[in-house]
């Protein structure tokens, strides 16, 4: 059965909104089988052995939520169980969920052992999130009908179906819906390795010639995410076709990263003036994400979720009970000398803005 053949059903509008395809590349790289996704390893064991089991018992998966940083294949994961499992796939986000109505509308829709995606699943509203309590719990809604003193509460029966909600913070979700599902599995930054098989498979699909040299090389830059892997290797083959053979050798990577400003390490022009702040401005650290946020000018939700995990996975940045701190590899990658942890107290105190004015870059510096 072909994956998100749902999606875009024009009698689906609810379904349908807020889920056009960024391009269409995307959707034909996105794999709908186990073989073609990569890395994971675990969390697909898992999810393979608990699909076996109820589809042997002919039952409804268990709701799944699956949380981790962008990129990273929650929404591809979700299709796969869907398409594993043989059912229909349903797809909305928090933010297209309105109304208790617009959610009841989706749920009675569905068909027994569905799978109905939610992504984002932390911005839904909490009279919408109500609604999902008794579906997820009982398989059943309660709907209230009339208005006034002759108002009353009917209980409407559900199909038995899985939700899989897919989320960047699963810290905003609250207590009684994450109880609620019944398997929990983080997706993590992959390892090179496995963007590696990723890169193979998508460069075949997109018909370009890629050296073993270029493959390491995407895979060493892609911050362990599958999409920027994917966007670096469309990258990287109008590189190959305007400067070289249309291969992407060695060279070709180096060279149209570089002109990406990717530096050897993936970090990005963001990630380098993140370091960089943390260094000269607070001497490493240990500095709050507050105050970095005011420091550098980013968003603090952006840089807990984008820029963070993988500073942390690289071991630039580590993150202590008064806040982060930059390690001495990130210290050398920057061509600076990492302060002596006797002499600097960046381990005993926070630094916090004084006045609400960041420090003068040159006036702490190691620069
Ligand atoms: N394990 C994987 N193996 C192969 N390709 C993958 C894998 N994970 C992700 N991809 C590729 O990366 C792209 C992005 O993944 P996906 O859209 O599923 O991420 P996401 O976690 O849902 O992101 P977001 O949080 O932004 O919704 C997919 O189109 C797919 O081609
Ligand atoms: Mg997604």
């Amino acid at each position: 059965m072909p994956m998100f053949e749902d999606e875009f059903r024009e009698d689906e509008r609810l379904i349908a909104r807020e889920r056009i395809p960024e391009d269409q590349d995307e959707a034909s790289l996105r794999p709908s089988r186990w073989e073609e996704y990569f890395g994971q390893h675990k969390v697909k064991a898992n999810l393979r052995i608990f699909i076996e089991a109820a589809s042997q018992r002919g039952e409804a998966l268990d709701h799944i939520l699956l949380y981790g940083p962008p990129g990273l294949g929650k929404t591809t994961l979700a299709g796969i169980i869907a398409n594993e499992l043989g059912v229909g796939f349903r797809m909305t986000s928090g933010p297209a969920i309105d109304k208790p109505g617009d959610l009841a509308a989706v749920l009675t829709n569905l068909t027994e052992r569905d799978v109905l995606f939610i992504d984002e699943i932390h911005r839904l509203n909490k009279s919408v999130e109500e609604v999902l309590y008794p579906a997820m719990e009982d398989y059943a809604i309660d709907i209230m009908i009339g208005k006034g003193p002759g108002a009353r509460s009917i209980r409407l029966d559900l199909p038995r179906f899985t939700l899989i909600g897919a989320t960047t913070r699963a810290g905003l979700l609250s207590a009684p819906l994450r109880d609620r599902f019944g398997v929990v599995n983080r997706l993590e930054l992959y390892a090179p390795i496995d963007l590696r098989d990723i890169l193979v498979r998508d460069a075949a699909i997109l018909d370009v010639g890629i050296d073993p040299d270029g493959l390491d090389i995407i895979s060493e830059r892609s911050r362990g995410t599958p999409r920027i892997a994917i966007r670096l290797l469309k990258r990287l083959r109008d590189f190959a076709q305007v400067r070289g053979s249309g291969r992407i050798t060695g060279e070709i990577a180096r060279f149209g990263l570089e002109a990406l400003e990717i530096d050897p390490v993936g970090l990005d022009a963001t990630d380098r003036r993140i370091i960089l702040s943390m260094a000269r401005m607070f001497q490493g650290g240990p500095v709050g994400l507050d105050t970095l946020s005011a420091c550098t000018g980013e968003d603090p939700v952006t840089i807990e979720d984008i820029y963070e995990p993988y500073l942390m996975q690289i071991g630039f940045v580590s993150k202590t009970p008064r806040g982060r701190i930059l390690t001495p590899a990130a210290w050398i990658h920057l061509g600076l000398t990492p302060p002596a942890p006797a002499s600097g107290n960046w381990q005993d105190t926070q630094l916090t803005l004084e006045n609400g004015v960041c420090p003068d870059p040159m006036e702490n510096g190691h620069a």
